[in-house]
This record gives C-alpha cells, sequence and structure tokens, in this order.
C-alpha cells in the first residue's frame, strides 16, 4: 500500500491506472476506522482493480462548536487496516493541502440537504458536498462507496452527481452494527459505559418503526411517537430529530406511503449519533 499526503501524487497515480483501463474504487473516510468503514474497502476491493481510500478531518464539514478539534484519531491503526483491506492507495492530506489559502469555492445541493441534520448542523452538507467534489476530480474514481449509515449524506452525493453530470457510480452500501444493533460510529468513542448501553435504544426505536410499518401501520405521528418514547426512557438521551420521511426527497410524510425512511438524531452525552432504517413491508 502506497501512502501519500500530496493531491498531485493522487492524480498521477489515477492517471496513470485509468490509462492502463483499469478501474478504480475510492472510499473517502475521515478515519478512526472501524468495521463499517472497512466493509466499503473490501466491497470496493472486490469490484475494482485499484482501490484508494482518503483519511481526511474535513473542517468544511464541522461547525463552530462541534467536535472538529476532539474528533478522534488513530493513523497508526487506521493505515494497518487499510493495508489489510486491500487498499492499493491511501491519501492522508493535511488541511492546507486540500483548502489553499485563497479557498472560496463550495458546492451546495439545495433541497435534500435542508431537513433532518441540514437543520441542526448548517453548512454541514456544503463542507461534505465540496470536499467530497474534490476527492472525485482528484481520484476520477470510477466508483464512490459510502455507508447508509449516513443515509442523507449520501442522498445529497448521489444528487450532486447526478445534477453534475459527474462521471462516477455513487455505491450505497448497508449498515455494520455492533452486536446489540448500535450503529459502527467513530463517535461512539465518545460514551461512556453507561450510555454505550443505552445507545441501543436508538436501533431499538428503528425496530419499533419497523414493526409497525409490517403491521400496516398508516399515519406517521403514531411511528414518532413510539421511536421517541423507546428512546426518551434512556435517561441521558436528548432527541434532536425522530422522523418518518420520504427515503428519496428526506421530505415529512404526511401519509405512509412510498419508499419510506425512519430516521433519527438524538445526543448522548457529548456524543451526537444518528441511525436510519428503510422501512421494509416484511422483514427480509
Ligand atoms: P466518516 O464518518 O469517517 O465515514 C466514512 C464512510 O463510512 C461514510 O460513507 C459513512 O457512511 C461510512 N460509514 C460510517 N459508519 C458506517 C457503518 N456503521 N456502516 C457502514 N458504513 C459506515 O462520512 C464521512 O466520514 C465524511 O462526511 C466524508 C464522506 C468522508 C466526507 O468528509
Amino acid at each position: 500500500m502506497e501512502i501519500v499526503t500530496a493531491v498531485e501524487q493522487v492524480k498521477q497515480w489515477s492517471r496513470m491506472h485509468r490509462a492502463n483501463g483499469e478501474s478504480i474504487g475510492l472510499v473517502p473516510t475521515m478515519g478512526y476506522l472501524h468495521e463499517g468503514h472497512v466493509s466499503l474497502m473490501r466491497r470496493a476491493r472486490s469490484e475494482n482493480d485499484q482501490v484508494a481510500a482518503t483519511i481526511f478531518v474535513n473542517p468544511a464539514q464541522f461547525g463552530p462548536n462541534e467536535d472538529l478539534e476532539r474528533y478522534p484519531r488513530d493513523p497508526e491503526g487506521d493505515t494497518a487496516k487499510c493495508r489489510d483491506a486491500g487498499v492499493d492507495l491511501l491519501f492522508m492530506p493535511g488541511a492546507s493541502e486540500v483548502y489553499g489559502p485563497d479557498f472560496q469555492t463550495y458546492v451546495t445541493v439545495e433541497q435534500v440537504s435542508k431537513p433532518l441534520c441540514g437543520g441542526a448542523r448548517p453548512g454541514h452538507f456544503r463542507g461534505v458536498a465540496t470536499v467530497v467534489l474534490k476527492l472525485f476530480n482528484m481520484f476520477n474514481p470510477t466508483v464512490a462507496y459510502f455507508g447508509q449509515k449516513d443515509y442523507q449524506q449520501l442522498q445529497v452525493i448521489r444528487t450532486m452527481a447526478r445534477d453534475l453530470n459527474l462521471d462516477v457510480h455513487v455505491c450505497g452500501c448497508e449498515t455494520i452494527r455492533e452486536e446489540d444493533g448500535l450503529a459502527m460510529s467513530s463517535r461512539n468513542a465518545y460514551l461512556t459505559p453507561d450510555e454505550r448501553k443505552q445507545a441501543v435504544s436508538l436501533y431499538q426505536a428503528l425496530q419499533e418503526a419497523q414493526a409497525l410499518y409490517a403491521k400496516g401501520e398508516s399515519r406517521p405521528e403514531k411511528y414518532v411517537e413510539v421511536m421517541r418514547k423507546r428512546i426518551e426512557r434512556e435517561p441521558n438521551t436528548a432527541v434532536d430529530y425522530v422522523k418518518l420521511v420520504h427515503a428519496e426527497t428526506l421530505e415529512d410524510l404526511d401519509a405512509v406511503s412510498g419508499p419510506v425512511l425512519a430516521a433519527l438524531a438524538v445526543k448522548l452525552g457529548k456524543a451526537r449519533l444518528i441511525d436510519n432504517m428503510l422501512l421494509m413491508r416484511t422483514s427480509a
């Protein structure tokens, strides 16, 4: 595995492999890697000639009172995980390599950035879309892999790729969970042992929504009530949002029809955790 820190090295690597007719799979991350990230790398490995991963804690997607400074980091452990997953090129740039001193160009995906996390994190998806487009331009990947765990992010990137005619296939991959159902996240590291136990309520709330859906419940407010109740039973949780939305537009549903997503964001101690589930008529 080659490790590079300069944009020019990435571009050279990409040009060389694309000129050979090879496909490139790209997995962008912010590091502190867990099995969720690694699953994306393995999938990229199985579907492409070349696999690239990036580790960059992107300042543009953090708000002024968010966790940029204390975001967990483990460059050595991350490097080993990338190597084990079969990554060919790992890009670990510093902030000034990605954002020059006069940086002033941003990408805004208008509608789909607004609901859900868009409310609590203004500018977040603008930062995500901007850095992801920059990475696409550096790597010129054939396929880029993103987790459904960050469902709204995936929709923002899909929308950007469609609207800006990008020549990359955006692949959404299933959420990897801990044994008790908690979605893996670098931010789970912020949880105390007590909070960690309470965190399973997010997944349980989503499962309760799935059970209602399988039974044919048609009132969106019923889902929200049941999910909220499950989460608020835990003493340290503060709900940011609990919603039932259209799975493509992410807009609130008046009636339960079409593709339905249950989505939530919950503060638990120092962590803000998100999770979601696409509801299915019958359990798989
Ligand atoms: P990060 O949170 O490090 O996540 C990197 C990728 O891993 C994202 O596509 C995310 O959806 C995926 N992922 C995280 N947890 C997962 C899980 N439990 N199961 C499956 N996939 C999971 O998301 C970002 O970084 C950044 O916003 C980024 C896209 C890199 C832009 O800066």
